[in-house]
């Protein structure tokens, strides 16, 4: 009887101070008239909740640390280097389990004179790694460093340097249509390995289907192709996919190359690039596909 009317008590105790502070609560208790038995055995309850509480905080804590934990101590071990990117004649090593750029130590003998490089000093180096090597030797100061100036060592062309050919008058008026034919060909090349962006490949497929497209979109595809930083002009440094393995087989690319840039601002832009090309401004749109800008197969 008496703990029936103790357990309406504590009901309407619940339902009234829900939201009240704890000294409300108190002020409340000592409203209501009860004798001691009464009082102890709020006491144990109150108790008994408490008790709960903490369980259930114990509870939460403990699942709150195992998901921390699974964050923190993935199961499958991530080689801190897969993500990390070195650059030229650089690779990624661990340094007590950090992930650092380091002067590649060895580069692959090189016997074929074909992987010979030419640098802008003029002098052949036996492959391009030797020279990316180099420039991070004397980038860091190491005692490989043959001179100080090699820091900005860099490759002017594929193949042993040699004699520069003069690109007389007849080749170079020629060359323009060589390299029309030669971009469309290549262009369509990637497009039967699957290699170009859905994008891409809508644009050869024009090439292919309309006549008066064919120079004109491969010629868009190369040049979004060599603005590798998309600011919608090519730099003389972007040009260097095609003019390094160039100039050893063709004489008239770089000749060929610095007439593109006419106003001499060492920027290529579009409407330059199809004037070299000599194809018509009107045939030109900017038509560049900055999602091929994320793939990775673009940094190789
Ligand atoms: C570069 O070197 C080659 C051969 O070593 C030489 O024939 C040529 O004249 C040199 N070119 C320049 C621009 O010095
Ligand atoms: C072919 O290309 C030209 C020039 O861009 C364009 O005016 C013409 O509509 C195209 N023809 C077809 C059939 O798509």
């Amino acid at each position: 009887m008496r703990s029936t009317w103790l357990l309406l008590c504590l009901g309407l105790l619940a339902l009234t101070l829900v939201r009240a502070e704890e000294n409300e609560i108190e002020d409340a208790l000592s409203d209501i008239d009860l004798d001691e038995n009464d009082e102890e055995f709020l006491l144990l309850l109150e108790e008994k909740n408490k008790n709960h509480d903490v369980e259930r905080e114990n509870e939460i804590a403990q699942k709150l640390a195992e998901a921390q934990h699974k964050l923190l101590n993935p199961v499958v071990e991530v080689d801190p280097c897969e993500t990390m990117f070195c650059g030229a004649g650089r690779i990624c090593q661990l340094n007590k389990g950090k992930p650092e750029c380091i002067c590649i130590p060895e580069c692959p003998e090189e016997s074929d004179t074909r992987r010979h490089v030419c640098t802008n000093k003029n002098e052949t180096w036996s492959s391009d790694c030797a020279v990316y090597q180099q420039r991070c030797w004397c980038d860091i100061k190491a005692e490989g460093c043959r001179d100080p100036d090699n820091a900005h060592l860099h490759i002017d062309y594929y193949g042993a340097c040699h004699e520069s050919r003069t690109c007389d008058g007849e080749d170079l008026k020629d060359f323009p249509r060589r390299m029309r034919d030669w971009l469309f060909n290549v262009m369509r090349d990637l497009a039967e390995r699957d290699e170009l962006t859905d994008h891409y490949m809508q644009m050869e497929l024009e090439a292919e289907t309309n006549h008066s497209r064919r120079w004109s979109n491969a010629a868009v595809w190369k040049w979004c192709d060599l603005d590798g930083d998309t600011d919608r002009s090519v730099s003389r440094h972007e040009l260097f996919p095609i003019r390094a393995p160039l100039v050893s087989l063709e004489h008239c690319i770089a000749p060929f190359l610095e007439s593109c840039d006419s106003n001499n601002d060492h920027r290529i832009t579009l409407i330059e690039w199809g004037a070299c090309l000599e194809l018509d401004a009107e045939d030109l749109k900017e038509r560049c596909d900055d999602v091929q800008k994320a793939a990775p197969h673009l940094l190789g």
